[in-house]
């Protein structure tokens, strides 16, 4: 509740500040965490601090802009620490003894990154031998699946039925650690706002670093089912060995503990390579830096879009660049409560008393209280375009779709929840012991006799701007030009 409230009372302006600070953090703090783990995979972790100011400050491929020198002054102590415990705990997989140079470490890292990518797409690394990383998460679909599934399918035989919505592995390096209480440490900001859960990876924020995450579908018996022998088996056996071993040392795969760390890093260095996870390449983006202009549609979306009367979307979905240029993410990373309606089509809801309930379980365990309940991490809308499934259940399948939902939800409930006996089961995925959770912003503020949000021009504008978020976008050719 009183996050919540705090939530309402947060000026976007607030809002805005305060991402752009998470965006910081979480940018310093995988470029230090990955600079700390390398050095102490190189050097047997004696002296991460050091060595991590020292790559640092010659970043030239640095995930970020910012050095990780500044990126160390404001990372709060608790991530600091954890960097520090990350790089001790990182097992001396690293084939060199003694320091090295930095061009050895980006030497390192460029090794990891091309590794990550051949295991991403590789599926002998899953127990059924058919399922990739790359089979749910399509380089051409911004990293989602290139089918229109609710939900994915794996398991040793390819028969089970996951129970989420593929999200997109693009602008991941923008998330910062999650959080319960998100405050804006920016000078800016207004530190004493608690903008209450924000960040991690996954819809509920359950893991922080992408080595985490990357564990969690090799193992999980509804995804790729393997085992940490199986992945070594496999690394062992793969075309990339003889690289693996170079990168890793000759003796790497005689500890299946280590190969899989090292597979786990590898991915997650993979995931951090700029051009290809976070190229801000959309027309949006040459927008905000004067060199495209948007359609009357679009801009139209946009206005839509960005007035707390209307959509107020942005003031979760981050549109506008922060005061010191940062770019939009389209998201501030907060956990919410919509009120998806349930997914009736899958298998896990077949049991009435089952509820994926975000941030308060089952899949996310250290947070059994009833504040967390129903809240999902606010995706960003980069290339959501491209997406084929929506919200964490997949249950939508258009932009349309998704709209409608926002601009009627509270005026038509009636269109989107289940009607028994006349009667609209409004919230029918979420326990009413947990409504308190719920967000009441615009648009979520109307009720039923009052005129929904947007009409359906309305919505075919805001989609135009949509899709505006799209990577890859190219200035229309100079046919003139090139005609002589
Ligand atoms: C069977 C489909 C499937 C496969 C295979 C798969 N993923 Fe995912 N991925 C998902 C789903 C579903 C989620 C959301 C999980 C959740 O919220 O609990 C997800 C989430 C993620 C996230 C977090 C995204 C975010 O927004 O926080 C990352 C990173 C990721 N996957 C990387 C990988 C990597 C690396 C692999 C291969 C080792 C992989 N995935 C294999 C389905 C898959
Ligand atoms: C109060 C915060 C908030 C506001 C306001 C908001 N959103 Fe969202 N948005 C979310 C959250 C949280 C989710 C994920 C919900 C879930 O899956 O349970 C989401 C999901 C989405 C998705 C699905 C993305 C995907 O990858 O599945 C789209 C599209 C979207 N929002 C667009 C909009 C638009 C357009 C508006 C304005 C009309 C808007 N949002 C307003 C928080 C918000």
């Amino acid at each position: 509740m009183l996050r919540s409230l705090a939530r309402r009372s947060a000026q976007s302006h607030n809002r805005q500040t305060r991402l752009r600070e998470g965006l910081r953090l979480r940018a310093g703090w995988i470029a230090a965490t990955a600079a700390l783990a390398l050095l102490a995979a190189c050097d047997g972790g004696t002296n991460g601090t050091r060595a991590s100011a020292s790559v640092a400050s010659g970043a030239s491929n640095a995930a970020v802009k910012d050095t990780a020198a500044q990126a160390q002054k404001q990372m709060p102590p608790a991530q600091g620490a954890s960097a520090m415990k990350v790089a001790a705990t990182v097992p001396a997989v690293g084939p060199a003894q003694g320091p090295q140079t930095r061009a050895q470490v980006y030497a390192q890292v460029e090794r990891m990154t091309a590794l990550g990518k051949q295991m991403f797409f590789d599926p002998s690394l899953s127990g059924s031998g058919k399922l990739a990383c790359a089979s749910c998460h399509s380089p051409d679909h911004a990293f989602t699946p290139a089918n229109a599934l609710d939900v994915q399918i794996g398991g040793t035989d390819m028969h089970r039925q996951g129970m989420r919505a593929v999200p997109t592995l693009k602008y991941l390096q923008s998330v910062p650690a999650y959080s319960d209480h998100y405050h804006d440490s920016d000078d800016e900001g207004d530190e004493s706002i608690d903008a209450g859960p924000t960040g991690g990876l996954t819809w509920d924020g359950r893991v922080d670093r992408g080595r985490d995450q990357a564990r969690i579908p090799l193992l999980s018996t509804f995804e790729m089912a393997s085992t940490p022998a199986k992945v070594t088996a496999a690394v062992r056996a793969a075309p990339y060995a003889e690289a693996f071993r170079a990168a890793f040392g000759e003796h790497v795969f005689d500890n299946e503990a280590a190969t899989f760390e090292a597979v786990l890093q590898s991915l997650e260095t993979y995931e951090e390579q700029p051009d290809t996870f976070y190229p801000y390449t959309s027309k949006y983006d040459a927008y905000l830096s004067g060199k495209a202009t948007l359609t009357a549609a679009e801009m139209r979306g946009l206005k839509l879009f960005n007035d707390e009367n209307k959509g107020n979307c942005a003031s979760c979905h981050i549109s506008q660049r922060g005061k010191d240029g940062t770019v939009p993410q389209f998201t501030d990373f907060g956990l919410i409560a919509i009120g998806v309606p349930r997914n009736q089509a899958l298998a896990v809801n077949r049991d009435k008393r089952f509820h994926d309930l975000g941030a308060c379980g089952p899949e996310r365990t250290d947070h059994r209280s009833a504040e967390f309940c129903g809240l999902f991490r606010t995706p960003t809308l980069r290339n959501v375009a491209l997406k084929k499934a929506f919200f964490h259940n997949g249950i939508y399948h258009s932009l349309d779709e998704v709209l409608r939902f926002y601009a009627r939800r509270d005026t038509n409930p009636g269109e989107f929840y289940p009607v028994v006996k006349g009667k609209v089961q409004k919230f029918d995925d979420l326990p009413r012991q947990y409504w308190a959770n719920l967000n009441t912003d615009a648009p979520f503020d109307r009720k039923p006799g009052d005129k929904p949000v947007f009409d359906d021009a309305e919505i075919k504008d805001v989609i135009a701007f949509l899709d505006t978020l799209t990577d890859g976008w190219q200035p229309p050719a100079q046919s003139h030009a090139q005609a002589h």
